[in-house]
């Protein structure tokens, strides 16, 4: 049986005693819910792997509390490294470093490096104290599933998987963090989020985006899967195409298939009197709305229609590339 359990002692210690015995626990952070196990312990973080159906080429993140000392996990932190994480830790910037090996080498799927996250969440910060281990976390949903941005998501996706969902509430930021890749000279954004590469730069002079391209290479494995994708079928439209966009609604309408658009406030008002789930206003209202409104979008309708809002730049980088791995199909299955 699955719990959904309010952070305090009791769901704590219970939490931590699974960890050590080697299960794994779902937790919030400020971005998506994690399902967290002991990184030390390749069994455990096996057992990640299995309970998301992820492939095992895919690597994961090491969560640790902030006055964990990560230079027992990672060789030399470069200096651009350390001023990035002074301005931006705890929060959602994940930073892959050269690994010393102290971690199990299922985390890191046989790469030399390592992925490092301090989530400055209140609830993801106390589970990682108590517990006093790092902890390896992928998102807490069915690979290839919409990422889960309350315990209830945690919950549809991983009943009867796991024993407990520790509940923090809602995920204000509302998509993954930024993975910058922090072992070369200067840094490189492997997944874009709600630190943006115009936020780095402006921190450290220069900072590069890397863009994986179908069929090559992925410095950052997770980018060539198709992800975050809702049950339902999906078109995604840029907002200059929103005639076409109306004219695929309507004619699939017309042969009884319930649709609905996903847009911005903006996007809502031009669309007539047509179903629509809207992401907000504001591009931090996108963010955070996007995966909920995908989850609600594949239980409302048989065919989710996204419109890309025109507002672009900052973290609509991060929106952009979740909406189009979502609803476009500009990735491998
Ligand atoms: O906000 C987040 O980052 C959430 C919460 C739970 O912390 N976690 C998350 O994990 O999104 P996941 O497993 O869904 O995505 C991890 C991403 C993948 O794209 C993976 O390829 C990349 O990080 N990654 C992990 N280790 C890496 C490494 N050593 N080198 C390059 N990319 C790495
Ligand atoms: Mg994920």
């Amino acid at each position: 049986m699955t719990c959904i359990l309010q952070i305090n002692e009791k769901s704590l210690s219970e939490a931590k005693s699974i960890i050590s015995s080697g299960g794994a626990v779902a937790f919030p952070t400020e971005t998506v819910y994690g399902l967290g196990a002991n990184a030390l312990d390749t069994d455990a973080v096996n057992k990640i792997f299995e309970i998301k159906g992820r492939p095992n080429d895919n690597p994961l993140i090491v969560h640790v509390h902030k006055d964990f000392d990560i230079t027992e996990l990672i060789e030399e932190v470069p200096d651009y490294a350390k001023k990035l994480a002074d301005k931006f830790l705890p929060g959602p910037l994940t930073m892959v470093y050269k690994s010393k090996g102290n971690v199990s080498p299922a985390v890191s799927c046989g790469l030399n490096t390592l992925a490092i996250r301090i989530p400055s969440h209140e609830g993801a910060q106390k589970f990682l104290k108590y517990v006093g281990l790092p902890i390896a976390a992928p998102s807490a949903n069915i690979s290839k599933h919409v990422s889960p941005t309350s315990a209830q998501h945690v919950f549809y996706d991983l009943e009867g998987k796991i024993e407990i969902i520790l509940d923090g509430g809602e995920c204000k930021g509302g998509i993954e963090s930024t993975v910058l890749d922090c072992t070369g000279e200067s840094p490189v954004v492997l997944r874009s989020g709600l630190i943006t590469r115009e936020m780095i730069e402006s921190e450290v002079g220069v900072c590069g985006e890397y863009a994986y391209k179908k069929g090559g290479v992925a410095r950052s494995p997770g980018m060539k899967y198709k992800h975050y994708s809702p049950k339902c079928r999906t078109a995604l439209f840029e907002f200059s195409n929103l005639e076409n966009a109306i004219k695929l609604y309507d004619s699939e309408s017309n042969c009884g298939v319930v649709c609905c658009f996903l847009c911005d406030e903006k996007t809502a008002k031009s669309i007539g009197k047509r179903n629509f789930l809207s992401l907000g206003a504001t591009p931090e209202e996108m963010a955070a709305n996007l995966y909920s409104k995908l989850r609600e979008g594949e239980n409302i309708a048989q065919l989710l229609i996204a419109i890309a809002p025109e507002v672009r730049g900052g973290i609509m980088a991060g929106v952009m590339n979740r909406l189009t791995k979502a609803c476009g199909n500009g990735n491998e299955s």
